[in-house]
């Protein structure tokens, strides 16, 4: 071998890239199913229509969503169809208000708010906002506050009012439900009485 060589080097450079390059596509490929709602730690979107339980799991030392029977979403069993279709307004609703300007889903963007990954199981939403909203069930009072976040203030920081349709409501509603039973393992830490062993 002659490392004096710079065709040594070069062929060393070149195969190297090349290995890294099939490295990285089976790496991308294997997130995507990873990833994908419907994929391996993603439910699909018409998880919706069932419970969603969150529970601590010693063996893994983080709480994990615990998906139980049936749970339609405003009372109504929806298709998978209707329900991408709840979750592209949820996502354009999102986008549009910057709600990631005070508010982190998967621990990306500001710190003003709480974090929104697991929000749909926020125990404060039977214990609080059922209560203060007059609503009977959680995702009317979720309707209601995001509706009018600025009548229902409950801690030192207030949500301003981001003029929310209740169509606009009701499809963040069902974002946010679908987004709580991704297995994050245990992110966001400390999260509700489930983060803690019991
Ligand atoms: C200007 C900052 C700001 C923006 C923009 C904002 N929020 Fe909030 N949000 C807050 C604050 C502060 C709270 C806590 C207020 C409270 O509990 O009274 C909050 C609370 C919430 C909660 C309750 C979370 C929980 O589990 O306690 C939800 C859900 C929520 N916001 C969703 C949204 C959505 C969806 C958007 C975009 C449409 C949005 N927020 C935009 C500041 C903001």
């Amino acid at each position: 071998m002659d490392y004096q060589d710079p065709g040594f080097w070069r062929a060393g450079a070149i195969s190297t890239t090349l290995v890294m390059l099939v490295v990285l596509a089976f790496l991308s490929i294997d997130s995507m199913a990873v990833i994908t709602a419907g994929g391996r730690n993603v439910p699909n979107y018409d998880i919706i229509n069932r419970h969603i339980d969150y529970r601590y799991d010693w063996s893994r030392r983080a709480a994990v969503p615990v998906i139980g029977g049936a749970e339609p979403l405003f009372g109504k069993t929806v298709s998978l169809a209707e329900a991408s279709e709840l979750m592209h307004t949820g996502k354009l609703v999102i986008q549009s208000r910057a709600c990631m300007d005070c508010h982190t889903i998967f621990g990306n963007g500001a710190y003003y708010g709480p974090d929104l990954t697991k929000s749909w199981l926020d125990p404060a939403w039977q214990q609080i906002w059922m209560p203060m909203t007059g609503k009977a069930t959680r995702e009317e009072a979720m309707v209601e506050f995001l509706m009018h976040p600025d009548k229902y203030p409950t801690w030192n920081r207030a949500m301003p009012n981001l003029h929310l349709t209740q169509a606009e409501a009701r499809a963040t509603v069902a974002y946010l439900k679908w987004l709580s039973s991704i297995d994050t393992n245990g992110f966001p830490a400390n999260f509700g009485p489930a983060a803690r062993p019991q």
